[in-house]
């Protein structure tokens, strides 16, 4: 006997009046018009079941603090951090888990149940390190967090960044950080860049770094991030997140680099919704949009994935852990219109992301964990377009999260089909 049957569902590859067979937390069978006995069985109407949406790229120290201690004036990526500091000393370890906690929620009920989360280190206190591992064991049930040593103020500009980064580790902090463009030269840059791959190398860790997110086009760490990437070994297990200079630079040199990042098997985040805010603020007109090559970075091979970066904290206003949202600007920034890159997109926040975070059990297959979103929308890019409704959220087969079906304009006009869905 089956836990759980989910019948009639459409999935993200357009396979449609499928079947999802799920025991003890598992999926085991998918397939057509497949029929079983089950405890439970949910009829999907037709409608998208997705895997779950996973955040490659956020900050969950700083999430829900808007306002605390003031408000970003200039909207700037460097007042945002000047505002964080003032922040840093006034934080506590319940403060930051009370946060953290109510941003889970929000997460599951938008069917995002894997995030990974950079902590800034840079506080010898820990404070923030010691909130988010206890966040992560109490949410261990509905949410995979992984955590990255972030040395906000830069591993080398900063006294004591590099041992506390080292201590956070320690802690069970699992990806090394970095902010390379946030050292004092080009060459301290280049410098933390070597350093902290050594360190992710010698303890088998992966990498994830902020990295060349400036309008400068001639920074150039993403160039040493995937030179250090395959002199250590490492393909495959390195992320560049934001990598905005990228927009800016010299078309014949992108030419060059882009084959250098899909040799050393690098992933990409562009986290739209924070790069078109933050960039081009020191331009008058035309205005550069700020966010990285991704169409050029996904036709070289590259792996490209979408975070959400901020919600409601120094740097971001809004935001609601709705990746879809975050899709939906991606397309935009990105002019990502075509049926196949709209799908793309799509994928940004869910499979590409579990590549960036090495999720095991990930998707839709059989043997893969049952964790799957229903949502209102018959295709991915249907989702897109409505910020679907996540009618329910399951984790290791059981729901863990339901909202009522919105009228949402889920079909064109004068279609039979238009009209209420019935779900229970
Ligand atoms: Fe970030």
């Amino acid at each position: 006997m089956l836990d759980l049957l989910v019948k009639n569902a459409s999935l993200p590859d357009g396979r449609k009046d499928m079947s999802i067979a799920v025991r003890d937390g598992k999926i085991v069978q998918v397939h057509a018009g497949l029929d079983l006995p089950a405890k439970e069985s949910l009829d999907a109407q037709g409608l998208l079941v997705s895997p779950p949406f996973v955040d490659a790229h956020f900050h969950m120290d700083a999430t829900l603090s808007y306002g605390l201690p003031r408000v970003n004036q200039s909207g700037t990526l460097l007042e945002g951090i000047a505002l964080w500091g003032e922040l840093k000393p006034l934080l506590t370890q319940e403060a930051i888990v009370e946060r953290a906690l109510a941003y889970c929620d929000w997460a599951v009920a938008k069917g995002l149940l894997a995030i990974r989360s950079h902590v800034d280190i840079c506080d010898p206190r820990l404070l923030a390190v010691e909130a988010l591992l206890e966040v992560k064991r109490r949410v261990a049930p509905y949410l995979d967090l992984q955590l990255v040593a972030f040395p906000q103020d830069g591993v080398l500009r900063a006294p004591g960044a590099l041992d506390n980064l080292k201590r956070a580790l320690d802690l069970g902090v699992d990806v090394v950080g970095g902010i390379p463009h946030f050292e004092r030269t080009m060459a301290d840059g280049a410098a933390s860049v070597k350093l902290l791959c050594e360190l992710a190398a010698q303890r088998g860790l992966r990498v994830d770094m902020h990295c060349d997110e400036s309008d400068d086009p001639l920074s150039r760490h993403v160039e040493t991030l995937a030179f250090e990437t395959q002199r250590l070994g490492l393909q495959g297990r390195v992320t560049g997140s934001h990598l905005t200079s990228m927009h800016s630079m010299d078309n014949y040199y992108v030419s060059k680099l882009l084959p250098l990042m899909a040799e050393a098997r690098l992933h990409v985040v562009a986290n739209p919704l924070i790069n078109i805010t933050l960039q081009g603020r020191h331009d008058s007109y035309p205005k550069r949009r700020g966010m990285t090559r991704v169409p050029e970075l996904l036709a070289a091979g590259v792996n490209v994935a979408f975070g959400h970066d901020c919600v409601m904290d120094p740097w971001y206003s809004l935001g609601s852990a709705d990746m879809l949202e975050v899709a939906h600007m991606g397309l935009h920034v990105a002019q990502m219109t075509s049926q196949a890159a709209m799908r793309q997109c799509f994928d940004a926040v869910t499979v590409n992301a579990s590549h960036v975070m090495g999720l095991t059990g990930y998707g839709l297959e059989v043997g893969c964990n049952a964790d799957f979103v229903l949502l209102q929308a018959r295709d991915p890019v249907q989702a897109i377009r409505l910020r679907a409704t996540r009618l329910k959220v399951f984790r290791r087969g059981k729901c863990v999260s339901r909202t009522p079906a919105s009228i949402s304009g889920l079909d064109l006009p004068g279609r039979p089909d238009q009209t209420s869905l019935m779900l229970p």
